[in-house]
């Protein structure tokens, strides 16, 4: 009777742990879920949620990825955003201005094989996968600029292939706008 008696106990002592775990399995499994969430609807994971994608084949010739539109230009809500593009072995374009303090959209994609993107300083680090848009938003705190290599292995000339970002005055940006619609540091 006495072993029956110790027996019941211990089930009910395995059955009270059981569940104890069960349930914190059940609630990481929740959190994780509302991360995932989170980062999807903000749009911070890397590759976004939402895929944006350009045809490499017609990068050129139509589309937000022609040359014309490459550089800076600024939007209607006073953001400003940055169109590159990668190719074997240089950025389009090779220097790119932007204001200080200002909600900035880098959109960029590649011509041909997968490159990277990556502004020194910053946390901006991604690939640019032909067919697809990478889009990183970013805001620069202090004049000057930064290197920007790429840093994925695209080639012979991977090495050699590097850009720039050049953070100026607001002011100074937006008056050089005021004469050409899409900037790049030699404009
Ligand atoms: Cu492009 Cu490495």
């Amino acid at each position: 009777m006495a072993v029956e008696t110790d027996h019941g106990i211990g089930e009910a002592v395995a059955a009270r742990i059981e569940r104890r775990w069960a349930t914190l399995s059940i609630v990481i499994v929740g959190v994780l879920v509302g991360m995932a969430t989170f980062i999807g609807i903000h749009q911070a994971t890397m590759p976004q949620g939402r895929v944006e994608t350009a045809d490499p084949g017609t990068l050129h010739l139509s589309g937000e990825f022609i040359e014309s539109n490459l550089g800076s230009a600024v939007e209607a809500d006073g953001s400003v955003t940055v169109r590159a593009i990668g190719q074997q072995y240089s950025f389009t374009p090779q220097c790119v201005v932007v204001p200080l303090e200002t909600p900035i959209n880098f959109r960029a994609t590649s011509a041909d094989v997968v490159h990277g993107l990556l502004i020194e300083g910053t946390n901006i680090n991604t690939m640019l996968v032909p067919g697809y848009v990478s889009v990183l938003p970013i805001r620069f705190k202090a004049l000057g600029e930064h290197v920007m290599p790429c840093q994925e292995f695209c080639g012979i000339g991977h090495q050699g292939m590097w850009g720039k970002v050049k953070v100026v005055d607001k002011t100074e940006f937006l008056n050089r706008t005021a004469a050409k619609r899409r900037l790049t540091c030699v404009d």
